[in-house]
């Protein structure tokens, strides 16, 4: 007899889903860096792409290269029920699954078959029960909307982040998701919202952001809580890192690591151009560090609580 879900439900309590049902609001560069900076920081961490854009090899830089199988693994991971096997050492301790075309193909193959089947729904996550364990944390990065791969991510992860502009069309997509949250607790019960990230803040006024903070904690309520730290708008380093194929630490350190006096070498003695980036991308790298170690801290908090439980149970038992 196959297991059911809930057999296999505690494999699965450090899978992290970035999600919305807003396109263009960070899910992609969220995943990334989150993922970039904790396994820099040693944390062995397992991305999964759910996205046919596959914008996620942009960012992380194997877009194209002999590494990318454009979501084949996924593919047969899913639909085929074969094992998954990741991309190893995209960075070390980072190991990817990759989405792309193949990924397209999947979404069509599934709802084909019908979003309410329990084996449809349920794919994603058994496919990732036997690897998840292997890893201190495994992001899925969805694609926009409320799609079959949205669904299969949903059902598989432990937490939810919603990344939002501070827009009001952003802001009613996060009901949206967290009423998507909701129908599918009959397939994942353990499914909480980790927070609603605030992304591409176009003022660092801490006013400003106390405003926002304001509007969306009257709207969503104590339930839903917002993150402390925000990822700041910051256009060209975005564009550049993901050009480069660079995470916004990474883009940083080159920066600092560039002679501060190449101006003079190409003024004086004709030297090409290099490529100048501006202190913006360490300013970026800042927001995402502190939203890792907010997203980790929140995480430990959560499982602690939940470690706790059962012997206040059994001591008052
Ligand atoms: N901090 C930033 N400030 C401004 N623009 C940014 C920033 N980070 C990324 N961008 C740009 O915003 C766009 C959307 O970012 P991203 O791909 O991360 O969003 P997404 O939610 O994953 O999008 P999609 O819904 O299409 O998957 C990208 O083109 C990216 O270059
Ligand atoms: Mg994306």
């Amino acid at each position: 007899m196959p297991e059911t879900l809930t057999d296999f439900r505690s494999q699965l309590d450090n899978v992290v889903a970035e999600a919305s049902m807003k396109g263009g609001v960070g899910k992609t560069s969220t995943t990334a860096n989150l993922a970039g900076i904790t396994a820099a920081s040693g944390q062995r961490v397992l991305v999964v792409d759910l996205d046919p854009q596959g914008n996620l090899g942009e960012d992380l830089g194997y877009r194209g290269t002999e590494l990318d199988d454009e979501g084949r693994q996924l593919f047969d991971a899913v639909a085929m029920g074969e094992k998954l096997t990741p991309i190893v050492g995209v960075r070390p301790n980072l190991d990817v699954i990759p989405g792309g075309r193949m990924t397209g193909k999947l979404t069509t193959q599934l709802a084909g078959d019908g979003m309410s089947g329990v084996d449809v729904t349920e794919a994603l996550a058994r496919a990732l029960a036997p690897l998840a364990p292997q890893y201190s944390l495994v992001l899925l990065d969805c694609p926009p909307g409320e799609g079959i791969m949205q669904t299969q991510a949903l059902v598989a992860a432990r937490w939810l982040i919603i990344p939002t502009l501070p827009d009001d069309a952003s802001k009613s997509g996060i009901f949206q998701i967290a009423r998507r949250v909701e129908e599918l607790r009959r397939y994942n019960p353990t499914l909480g919202i980790l927070g609603v990230l605030l992304w591409g803040i176009g003022s660092t006024s801490t006013r400003v952001q106390a405003n926002a903070r304001a509007e969306l904690r009257e709207m969503l309520g104590e339930d839903v809580p917002v993150f402390e730290s925000y990822i700041r708008h910051a256009q060209a380093s975005a564009v550049a890192a993901r050009n480069s194929g660079q995470l916004a630490h990474e883009l940083a350190k080159e920066a600092q690591d560039q002679d501060p006096f190449a101006w003079r070498k190409q003024l004086l003695d004709g030297e090409p151009a290099t490529r100048r980036i501006g202190s913006s991308a360490g300013h970026l790298a800042a927001d995402y560090i502190a939203v890792t170690r907010e997203v980790l801290q929140t995480i430990n908090t959560h499982t602690a609580q939940t470690n706790q439980e059962p012997e206040n149970e059994g001591a008052s038992a």
